[in-house]
């Protein structure tokens, strides 16, 4: 097993072309003809559609389409979900827009309008004439308590079946330390760089879409069933993404009203979905409700651990819950545990995942009772960590196939002078502002998927790397490009991709920290095929100098196949294919990850240590530092994945400082559907991070690379730890989020 060439941290492939402007995403391609769509949507929920008048968008010059379902009802059909996340498809929503009068959520699509300029699509939607009926007050999820009784058990594809292990009511009751507490975290709007955007074109019955997406197989399968047309006959393209975090990980029908549009005019259409739609069409995380138990005896050994959980989650969803607890049986030792989760509907626009799903909330709670229960023991909290330190899987008794989280806390707490941490709150001051420390475990799933990818060897003395995958800005494709290029010995200007593509060897999803783990192997699967290949070629080739060796006696590297015992007898692979008069040689190969379930628990793992002053006459919170440490498996590039983590954590400053979709109690509308109003983390809210990696292999979780994930865990428990800090500098605790100035005063 070779990983000399892992860890590397060649910089992106991409990244001229997305500074400068050069790289197209989805709503880039222009072809010829393109007109343009602009949604209208419904202002406020509840009441159904009385009437619409279309007559002055119609007078707009340059209209040519305006789509209602009262004159011309587009032929939507549902998607069926498929779990498998290489082929399968799915789609988020149970409702399918422009189908009858009834108004489910603010921001539901009650009217498409198509002209020949973008303005004029838009000031055409503005003047379609909806009058809806009166509307009773909605439920919206700022009201939870009222409403838990309206709790259903979840449905959706990955929800988790209620957790329980030994006898918690007993262990609670005989422990001598119980934390019992309520947590919330509030909805989080995707808020992606790049918002949701498709051009459709039509040449026959042959659909080409370019759209936003993570998945681009899956998305071409879902537009295919939505639209009522076979999944050989869409074109899906989309190498280069702004973004996705989720939001961009399940089809929205949106997408079909695009192609729909595009096949009644005859021309290609452009839907762009503008700032305040993708805040509801692009979904939200869901609000979570976590009540947590932790019993303990006086040394701090876990009893008992009950994390029951509500998500707030739409009428018409699919029912996307927060898997809070996913994480919750792998994290301490304890001798029992329950675990549950519920959502609770609500008359708002769908909910779906968002970076770390279930488990960045989840990890609020469980890390912030934690806290809670260290100081109720006096006990430093990475001290009781270390005393709950779990060997195993709690309940299964399955060994981690890796944890090197002991190192994590070690040098993160190092570097950010954890032993100078004072246990008594507000105990530091520096003129108006008291500074504290606070730490969280952060743990995440390490899961793969089926993969396909190609390696190709050409005329001119480049290589290919090809999949359906995409880059969503992760930096995945210089990953496997990188990979690719070091086995092949050619330098990463000798190497072109291929990503994006839904007719190219079935990569996986671009979510769940899962790509790089699934795609990379294959890569490396396909490269070994592809030497193999050319080293036949060559010595099967009376002409060439290595003709009459084994094939295995022969190797690739720096554009060369020569004799392994005799490197300077050889010659360039791109003469060998000019003998053949090939202008290629490809190979592909499938990975198929160890199935879930097996003998071990696969998951990352990491800590994260915080500094934060908060302003003694404001309340208002500075992250100050942040030190953080993560376990993730071999690093396959050491820049993309620290800013993966990096990422994560700035998200998590967000989670905990800022974030917050609130909604009109009387329209249920969102009020800061917008980037003024929705506040995310920005670089002057982001101080100096330090991201240690260990970078040990996991051959167990991944026999090929040793490779599992970080786009996600880097947002597990940052939000915790910086409420921990908050509370260790005021002696405040919080346990709503987001930590704002008025929670603290
Ligand atoms: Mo990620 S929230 O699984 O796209």
């Amino acid at each position: 097993m070779s990983t000399v060439h892992m860890g590397g941290g060649p910089p992106r492939a991409d990244a001229m072309a997305k500074v400068t402007g050069a790289a197209a995403y989805a709503a880039d391609r222009l072809p010829e003809r393109l007109a343009h769509a602009a949604l209208v949507c419904a202002p406020a929920v509840g009441g159904a559609i009385l009437g619409i008048d279309t007559t002055e968008a119609h007078a707009v010059a340059g209209v040519l389409h305006v789509m209602t379902h009262l004159e011309n009802r587009p032929a939507l059909r549902r998607v069926e979900p498929e779990s498998d996340l290489t082929s399968g498809r799915w789609a988020h929503e149970d409702l399918l827009p422009l189908q009858g009068p009834d108004i489910h959520y603010a921001g539901q699509i009650v009217a498409v309008v198509v002209a020949e300029t973008p303005e004029e699509a838009r000031r055409a939607a503005g003047l379609v004439a909806v009058r809806y009926g009166q509307a009773g007050k909605p439920s919206l999820p700022g009201n939870f308590e009222a409403v838990l009784a309206d709790a259903i058990k979840p449905n959706g594809m990955f929800d988790a079946e209620d957790l329980v292990h030994g006898d918690p009511a007993a262990e609670i009751a005989a422990s001598s330390q119980v934390v019992d507490a309520v947590y919330t975290t509030p909805p989080e709007v995707h808020a992606a760089i790049e918002p949701h955007g498709c051009v459709a074109g039509w040449e026959g019955e042959r659909l080409t879409l370019n759209t936003a997406t993570q998945w681009p197989v899956g998305e071409a399968r879902a537009v295919a069933q939505a639209v009522g047309v076979d999944d050989a006959q869409v074109h899906l393209v989309n190498p280069v993404v702004g973004g996705g975090f989720g939001g961009k990980a399940y089809f929205r029908y949106h997408v079909a009203l695009c192609a729909l549009s595009a096949r009644v005019l005859d021309r290609p259409v452009k839907l762009v979905l503008t700032r305040e739609q993708v805040c509801y069409l692009g979904e939200a995380r869901p609000a979570t409700r976590q009540h947590l138990v932790l019993a303990a005896g006086p040394d701090g050994r876990l009893r008992a651990i009950t994390h029951d959980s509500f998500s707030a989650v739409s009428r018409v969803g699919t029912g996307y819950g927060e898997s809070t607890g996913d994480q919750t049986p792998v994290l301490y030792s304890t001798r029992a545990l329950r675990v549950t989760h519920r959502v609770v509907p609500f008359d708002m626009a769908t909910t779906c995942p968002m970076r770390a799903p279930g488990v960045g909330p989840g990890s609020f709670a469980v890390e912030s009772a934690m806290d809670e229960l260290a100081v109720r023991l006096g006990l430093d909290p990475l001290e009781l960590r270390l005393r709950c330190y779990s060997e195993h899987e709690q309940g299964t008794g399955r060994p981690f196939s890796a944890k090197h989280l002991r190192e994590c806390y070690d040098v993160a707490a190092r570097r950010i002078g954890w032993s100078s941490r004072s246990p008594v709150p507000a105990a530091r001051r520096r003129g108006d502002w008291l500074i504290g420390l606070g730490m969280a475990t952060a743990s995440f799933y390490a899961i793969a998927s089926r993969a396909r990818a190609a390696v190709a060897l050409l005329a001119d003395g480049t290589a290919e790397v090809r999949s359906s995958a995409n880059d969503i800005g992760t930096g995945s494709s210089t990953v496997y490009t990188q990979l690719a290029a070091a086995r092949l010995g050619l330098p990463m200007d000798r190497m072109r991709q291929a990503f994006g593509d839904n007719t190219a060897p079935a990569g996986s999803i671009a979510a769940g920290q899962s790509q790089a783990g699934s795609v990379g192997p294959a890569v490396a699967e396909a490269e070994e095929r592809v030497v193999a290949r050319i080293a036949r070629l060559a010595v099967e080739d009376a002409a060439s100098p290595l003709a009459g060796l084994a094939g295995d006696q022969v190797d690739l590297a720096d554009g060369r196949v020569f004799a392994r015992d005799e490197p300077a007898l050889g010659e360039e692979f791109a003469t060998v294919l000019a003998r053949h008069g090939l202008d290629r040689v490809v190979a592909e190969a499938e990975f198929r990850p160890p199935p879930s379930g097996g003998s071990h628990s696969l998951q990352c793992w990491g800590a994260q240590f915080v500094e934060v002053g908060v302003r003694a006459s404001s309340g208002e919170v500075r992250v100050r530092r942040v030190a953080s440490a993560f376990d993730f498996g071999q690093v396959l590039n050491t820049r993309t994945a620290r800013n993966q983590l990096v990422g994560g954590i700035v998200f998590g400053i967000g989670a905990a400082l800022l974030e917050r979709g609130d909604y009109d109690p009387h329209a249920g509308s969102l009020v800061n559907a917008s980037l003024a109003e929705y506040l995310v983390a920005t670089h002057a809210d982001v101080p100096e991070i330090d991201v240690t990696m260990v970078n040990r292999p996991d051959f167990v979780a991944n026999p090929r690379l040793g490779a599992k994930g970080c786009g996600e865990i880097g947002n597990v428990g940052i939000a915790a730890a910086i409420a921990n800090a908050v509370f260790n500098a005021t002696g405040v605790r919080v346990r709503d989020l987001p930590v704002r100035p008025e929670t603290i005063l």
